[in-house]
C-alpha cells in the first residue's frame, strides 16, 4: 500500500499587513510550526480513524477531494498550526493536502501547481484573501508581495477574478521570533473594513498606508543585510503606525510592550484586533515568560524553514 506523508509550515506577516490591500508591499515568513499528514487510499473516507464528515474534514480537504475524483482517502493529521490566530493554519493544511492527493493521484507535486491548487481551497473556502500564505507555505523561507524583484526571485504570478499576485523570494536569514496569541478571535474582512473605510475618508490615514509600505520596503533591505536591530525598531514602528490605522487592541498592545525589553523590536501580526503578535529576539525565553506572565500563549519560532514536503512510502517498492 502506498502511503504518502506531506507537511508544510505556518507562517507569521514581518510587515506589511493592512498596506498589501492597497497595493503596497508585504513580507510573510515561513516558520517551523507546521501541519503534518499521512494518507493512503482506502475504503472509506476517515480522518484520524473515525469516519470523515463536516467536524473533521475541513471546506479546504472537501474541496481539494472533489476536484481530485473523492477517492476515499484514509487520513492521519499529526501535527498542526494553531488556527484562528493569522499564522496561516489552513494554508499549511491546504498545501499539505494538495501535495499528499497529487502525490497519491501520481500528478506533478512541483511547488507551483500546489501553490495555485491551495490557493483555490484558500479562497473557496473563505471567499476572500490574497495568495499570501498559501504562496509562504508552499515556498516557505520568506516570500514578498508588491515587492522589487530579480527574475531568479520571481516564484509565480497568481490571479482572482480583478487582483493579480507577483509572488517572489526573499532572502531570510535563521532568526528566532517569540509570537503571543492573545486568545482573542477576529476575523479578518471586518478590520480590513475598517481601515478602507478610514482610510477612504482620511488623507491622514491614507499617508500612513503609504509609510507601511516604506517601512516595509526599508525592512526588506535590513532583512537582506541580516541587520536584526534595524529590522526590529522598523517592526516597532510599523506597530505603532497599525495602531493609528485602529487595527491593534489594548491586548495586543500589552504583549508587545511587555516582549520590548528584550528584544529587537515587536508588532501585531496579520489582521490584528486580536490573533498574534511576534516580537524578534535573540532571548526568547525571556520574551516568552513575559507574554505569559501578560496572559499571552508564547511561541517560540525560527525562520528560513522548508516549504511543503512530500514523501511516498511504496512499502519499501520503488
Ligand atoms: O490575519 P492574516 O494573517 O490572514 O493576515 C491578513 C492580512 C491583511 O493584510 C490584513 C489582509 C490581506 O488579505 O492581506
Amino acid at each position: 500500500m502506498t502511503t504518502v506523508t506531506a507537511s508544510a509550515p505556518g507562517k507569521f506577516v514581518v510587515l506589511g499587513e493592512h498596506a498589501v490591500v492597497y497595493g503596497k508591499p508585504a513580507i510573510a515568513l515561513a516558520m517551523d510550526m507546521r501541519f503534518t499528514m499521512r494518507a493512503s487510499f482506502g475504503k472509506e473516507f476517515k480522518v484520524n480513524g473515525a469516519p470523515a464528515n463536516n467536524y473533521n474534514l475541513s471546506p479546504h480537504m472537501r474541496y481539494l477531494s472533489e476536484k481530485h475524483g473523492n477517492d476515499p482517502l484514509s487520513i492521519f493529521i499529526e501535527e498542526r498550526v494553531p488556527s484562528g490566530s493569522g499564522l496561516g493554519s489552513s494554508a499549511a493544511l491546504s498545501a499539505a493536502y494538495s501535495a499528499a492527493v497529487r502525490a497519491l493521484k501520481k500528478l506533478p507535486t512541483d511547488p507551483e501547481s500546489i501553490a495555485r491548487e491551495a490557493y483555490e481551497a484558500e479562497f473557496l473556502a473563505q471567499g476572500r484573501g490574497s495568495p499570501m500564505d498559501t504562496s509562504a507555505s508552499v515556498n516557505g523561507g520568506g516570500i514578498g508581495l508588491n515587492i522589487p524583484y530579480s527574475n531568479e526571485d520571481f516564484l509565480w504570478r497568481i490571479e482572482k477574478n480583478t487582483h493579480a499576485w507577483d509572488i517572489s523570494k526573499v532572502k531570510v536569514p535563521k532568526m528566532t521570533f517569540v509570537i503571543g496569541n492573545t486568545g482573542i478571535r477576529a476575523p479578518t474582512g471586518p478590520l480590513v473594513e475598517k481601515v478602507r473605510k478610514y482610510k477612504d475618508s482620511n488623507t491622514f490615514a491614507a499617508s500612513i498606508v503609504e509609510e507601511i509600505g516604506e517601512v516595509t520596503l526599508e525592512g526588506m533591505d535590513a532583512m537582506k543585510r541580516d541587520d536584526r536591530v534595524r529590522l526590529g525598531s522598523l517592526m516597532t514602528a510599523d506597530h505603532k503606525l497599525l495602531s493609528i490605522l485602529g487595527v491593534s487592541c489594548p491586548q495586543l498592545n500589552k504583549l508587545v510592550e511587555c516582549s520590548l525589553p528584550y528584544s529587537y523590536g515587536a508588532k501585531l501580526t496579520g489582521s490584528g484586533g486580536g490573533g498574534c503578535m511576534i516580537a524578534l529576539t535573540d532571548h526568547p525565553e525571556k520574551v516568552a515568560r513575559a507574554i505569559k506572565l501578560h496572559g499571552g500563549t508564547p511561541y517560540i519560532v525560527n525562520t528560513d524553514v522548508e516549504g511543503v514536503k512530500v514523501h511516498v512510502d511504496n512499502n519499501g517498492k520503488k
